[in-house]
């Protein structure tokens, strides 16, 4: 059996019952490491689970998966994936290759940050479609998300950005070389994705009325102890730090619920 198992958002007693009696049991066990973290560590899990676990980065996730399939065949494999292992994340081109492999596949569900970010008050109902903000380089600046953005505020609904993660990435210089160097990882700011939107609105015309003095919402370590909540103008947010990461950024929609707007105003 192949298990996707979910380790919700804080630490290591995020995990469910029936998350945490499926990894005792397994007779493998990878940690997802690419596409989100929690706030602990892999040994702070290995402990509160009592086994070891194998990281699992982008390569073996892409490139390995068939073997790891294969060996699942007859054996009790688990991934295990921070917040839902479906939630934002890319984990159902796995579930369809075993299917073609006729490996068995069970999933735990867990909280993701796709449903945890009503924390700050914005009701799930009114968000559109999530988007993805990435790292700019100097020759590579791509802005199709703020179209999302625009689409979902001109319709009055809320949009989730979630911020780029770099984890184990090659630097660009290894690529053509044999030996591959990785770059430190980095996970993005909501003061960087404040600083790259206010970059894109000033380059673009924007009749939807959305700019840099318009409200976001910052959100960091959501589930943890020290999750950090801050309702400011765009503006505002490009300099203001909001800790360590994980960070995302919501762009709400123009015209709030009253309950809404009671509720951001704590944040603010
Ligand atoms: C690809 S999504 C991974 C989603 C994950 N599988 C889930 O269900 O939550 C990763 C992005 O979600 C956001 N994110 C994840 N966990 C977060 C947290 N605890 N607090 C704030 N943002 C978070 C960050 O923007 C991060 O870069």
């Amino acid at each position: 059996m192949f298990y996707l198992i979910g380790l919700g958002l804080g630490d290591a007693k995020d995990i469910t019952v029936k998350g945490l009696e499926i990894v005792k049991q397994c007779d493998k066990v990878l940690l997802e490491g690419y596409t989100s973290i929690l706030t602990v560590g892999k040994e702070i899990l290995e402990n509160f689970y009592g086994r070891p676990l194998t990281i699992a980065d982008r390569e073996i996730c892409e490139s390995s998966i068939d073997g790891i399939l294969q060996e699942a065949k007859d054996k009790d494999i688990a991934l295990l994936v921070v917040g839902d292992p479906l939630g934002a994340t890319t984990h159902t081109d796995m579930l369809l290759r075993a299917k073609e492999l006729g490996v068995k596949t069970q999933i735990v569900h867990n909280a993701s940050i796709m449903n945890a970010v009503s924390c700050c008050g914005l009701q799930l109902y009114n968000f559109g479609e999530t988007v993805s903000i990435p790292y700019w380089t100097e020759t590579w600046k791509p802005d199709s998300f703020f179209k999302k953005i625009i689409d979902n505020y001109s319709r009055n609904l809320h949009t989730l950005c979630l911020l780029d993660i770099k984890v184990k990435e090659p630097t660009e210089e290894s690529l053509t070389k044999k030996v591959r160097q990785y770059m430190e990882p980095k996970f993005m700011s909501v003061k960087e994705a404040a600083s790259q939107l206010i970059e894109i609105i000033k380059n673009n015309e924007c009749d939807a009325g959305l700019t840099a003095s318009s409200l976001a919402v910052g959100l960091s370590r959501v589930g943890a102890p020290d999750q950090n909540i801050a309702a400011k103008t765009l503006e505002e947010m490009k300099d203001f730090d909001l800790g360590p990461p994980l960070h995302s950024l919501v762009i709400p929609a123009p015209s709030l619920h009253p309950i809404e707007v009671d509720f951001l105003e704590q944040f603010r």
